[in-house]
């Protein structure tokens, strides 16, 4: 399928979608966000693809939702056709491993989109924050949620009272990013990173973010029961037998994703 507003390109088992719409600091306007949702739709069908990298340009991961788009909203259309229910969170829906990698400002949607994503690989020149409450409003794609999750409470209503911006060595400390790169070094830090996820068994990795994700909305003693039903469902795939069998007989495993 033709894209305007994002590019998508495949390299084995490893599919990167580009925010494209740089002179609006890729402002995630509802077309973007229809493309995100259906690629992804796309990607997930695919049995060729392993794992996906979602990011923007060095300026801009993504300046926010769209205020241009946002200013005439009004309540009731926003609550019957919930953009964001239907595209943005596309995202956090998306059942493969996904990777942001941000460079330049992630403020607002763009910061909760990176977040959606299983985790963010920043440069060194990265920018986040939750600025929405500059424009009298208050984050709304899982900004407060998520954000007060990755770095806590204090920080979390620093950030979105203020409205400012953190950098990537404060984003790194915090914990809302997993490591930060040279700006030079981030596709081919956030490939590499990419190519060694999709060369695992595909059923694992599923799993693997399904539990992971699952652990924030139960109790320490319900996750871990959780983590070890699924570890044992494990054991139905030929994946788990090529795995160990390769570690025994010390050669690399070649995965089925079944
Ligand atoms: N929506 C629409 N357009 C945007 C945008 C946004 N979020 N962010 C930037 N742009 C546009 C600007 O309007 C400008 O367009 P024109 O050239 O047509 O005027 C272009 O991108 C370049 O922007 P600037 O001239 O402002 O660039 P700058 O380098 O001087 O500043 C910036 C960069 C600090 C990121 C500044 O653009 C900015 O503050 N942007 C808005 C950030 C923001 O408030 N984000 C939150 C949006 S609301 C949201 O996301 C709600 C939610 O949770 C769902």
């Amino acid at each position: 399928m033709a894209y305007e507003l994002i590019e998508l390109d495949t390299d084995g088992r490893v599919a990167t979608i580009r925010l494209n719409r740089p002179k609006a600091l890729n402002a995630l306007n509802s077309e973007m966000m229809g493309e995100v949702a259906q690629a992804l739709a796309d990607l997930e069908a695919d049995d060729g693809i392993g794992c996906v990298i979602l990011t923007g340009n060095e300026k801009a991961f993504a300046a926010g939702a769209d205020i241009k788009e946002m200013v005439d909203g009004d309540y009731l259309s926003n609550y019957k056709h919930d953009p964001f229910e239907a595209n943005h969170c596309a995202i956090e829906r998306f059942r493969k491993p996904i990777i942001a990698a941000v460079s330049g400002y992630a403020l607002g949607g763009g910061c909760e989109i990176a977040m959606m994503c299983d985790f963010i690989i920043a440069s060194d020149t990265a920018k986040f924050g939750q600025p929405e409450i500059n424009l009298g409003v208050i984050p709304g794609i899982g900004g407060t949620q998520r954000l007060a999750r990755a770095v806590g409470k204090a920080k979390a209503m620093d950030l979105c009272l203020t409205g400012r911006m953190m950098d990537a060595s404060e984003a790194e400390h915090s914990g809302l990013v997993a490591r930060v790169v040279p700006v030079d070094d981030l596709m081919d830090t956030v490939n590499d990173a990419a190519k060694k996820i999709a060369g695992h068994s595909q059923p694992a990795n599923m799993i693997l973010k399904e539990v992971i994700e699952a652990g924030y909305e139960m109790s320490l003693r319900e996750g871990i029961r959780f983590e070890r039903r699924m570890f044992q469902s494990l054991f139905t795939t030929e994946d788990q037998k090529e795995g160990m069998n390769a570690f025994i007989e010390k050669r690399k495993p070649h995965f089925k994703n079944r």
